[in-house]
């Protein structure tokens, strides 16, 4: 996409102004530096900022902890034992689901592992995993550990996709590759909706269509896509998706995770699975009998009742994002202030290097820098930190940068490229 930008300062203020999501900047807390001024805060991608609203809805828990107690369980407003499913609605829409296949529960690596419980069903002949070289450690680690629990070598049964050489980013041709050539031996294809590292996107619908036609199980970590990218599992046929809320869900540090199980998984409830009451028929829960029966749908992978606390502040989150009209128009601002931002970076030579691929359908809101200067990265980087820029460095030698469309401005992302101008 060609924007026609230009390099002035006025021109990011004239964005700003002409931005129909400007005002939902006034619904976030804006970190300050100590001098009193707002930082520069493109960290959204690793913990999104705090919503005004958050304290709002957690303080009505705990007041309902106060005067109600236990009895909060069942009476009052919005009564804790099925507070889960307040979410359900808005979480599905946000990924494109319905309200049955999602569910928010756990953190991310903990569902990885139930959801892997259940479609990672390993036979001699089909035990593989495909996942990319350099996955985020967590899910290397579980699905290493899944393999092994299930008797197979990982250095086997891992089959790890790399970028062809000179390139940072693995093409969809690549993923296809593999397929044709292993999709027999592979049982489960596990693949982030967009890498952490290098922050490009994958074409979910095409891979998961390609791995179905090989008779692979398709899941996706879902961690940097959810609240970036506008998602379709249902239609792209995921088999199940996992998630953070802490990112672009701005629902606060280490807050609970959420899953997708497709309907054609969560209707079925004889599939094999690691089970808890807070999964078991609502109707008959209370009873305390043996014998467990799943709720259908993606709840019925539930195992524990949940820290409501926490719920609560995701629910304030869902609703600012209800609010900007969901992902649409977010998305619609994310692609033109990251490509505002790339265009900016690109004006500035070749002392950066954006490892992220340009297509901007190819990546949602980051962009991952590597410094080509004389002062090496990690010191470019502790400069943009000193002047009051907020962003993240990731071993050994990238700085990541993500504009976040719900709380940045285009004057920021003006600001951000003359602090990374003098930083070099
Ligand atoms: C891509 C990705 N996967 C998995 C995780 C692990 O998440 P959790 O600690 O919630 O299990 C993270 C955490 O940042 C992540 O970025």
């Amino acid at each position: 996409m060609n924007e026609p930008f230009q390099p002035g300062r006025d021109f990011a203020v004239d964005l700003d102004r002409g931005d129909p999501l400007a005002r939902f900047r006034g619904e976030f807390h804006i970190p300050r530096r100590d001098n009193g001024e707002e930082e520069i805060y493109f960290a959204g991608n690793s913990l999104g900022l705090l919503p005004r609203r958050t304290p709002k809805y957690v303080d009505e828990e705990l007041e309902k902890w106060r005067r109600l107690a236990v009895k909060a369980h069942f009476s009052g407003e919005n009564p804790w034992m099925p507070y889960h499913e307040l979410l359900a609605e808005p979480m599905a829409q946000l990924v494109g689901a319905s309200s049955s296949e999602v569910v928010t529960m756990n953190s991310l690596t903990v569902n990885l592992h139930l959801m892997m419980a259940s479609f990672y069903r390993p036979t001699r002949e089909r035990h593989r995993i495909l996942l990319e070289e350099h996955a985020f450690p967590s899910d290397d680690y579980a699905l290493e550990s899944q393999a092994i629990v299930h008797g197979f070598d990982p250095a086997e049964a891992l089959v790890r996709l790399r970028p062809g050489p000179g390139r940072h980013t693995i093409d969809d041709a690549d993923v296809a590759d593999v397929l044709e050539r292993d999709g027999e031996s592979i049982a489960l294809v596990l693949l982030p909706g967009v890498q952490y590292y290098s922050g490009q996107t994958f074409d979910v619908e095409a891979i998961t269509r390609l791995a179905h036609g090989k008779g692979c199980v398709v899941g996706f970590d879902m961690a940097h896509a959810v609240g970036n990218l506008v998602l379709s599992f249902h239609e792209w046929d995921v088999d199940f998706a996992v998630w953070c809320t802490y990112k672009y869900l701005n629902s606060g540090p280490g807050s609970v995770g959420a899953c997708f199980v497709h309907e054609r998984h969560g209707m079925q409830p004889d599939l094999p699975r690691l089970a808890g009451w807070w999964g078991h028929d609502k109707e008959s829960r209370f009873r305390m009998e043996p014998g467990f029966r799943p709720i259908p749908g993606a709840e019925g992978w539930q195992l524990s009742n949940p820290p409501i606390l926490s719920l609560a502040a995701i629910r304030a989150s869902l609703d600012v994002f209800r609010e900007a009209g969901g992902m649409e128009p977010l998305r619609e601002k994310s692609v033109r202030l990251t490509g505002y931002l790339e265009w900016l970076l690109r004006e500035m030579g070749n002392a950066v290097e954006i490892l992220t691929p340009r297509d901007p359908r190819r990546r949602g809101c980051q962009l991952s820098l590597q410094v080509k200067s004389i002062a090496p990265g990690r010191t470019v980087f502790e400069r943009l930190q000193a002047a009051g820029v907020t962003c993240d460095w990731r071993e050994p030698d990238v700085i990541r940068v993500a504009p976040v469309p719900l709380y940045n401005r285009y004057e920021e992302v003006h600001r951000f490229v003359e602090l990374l101008r003098k930083a070099l």
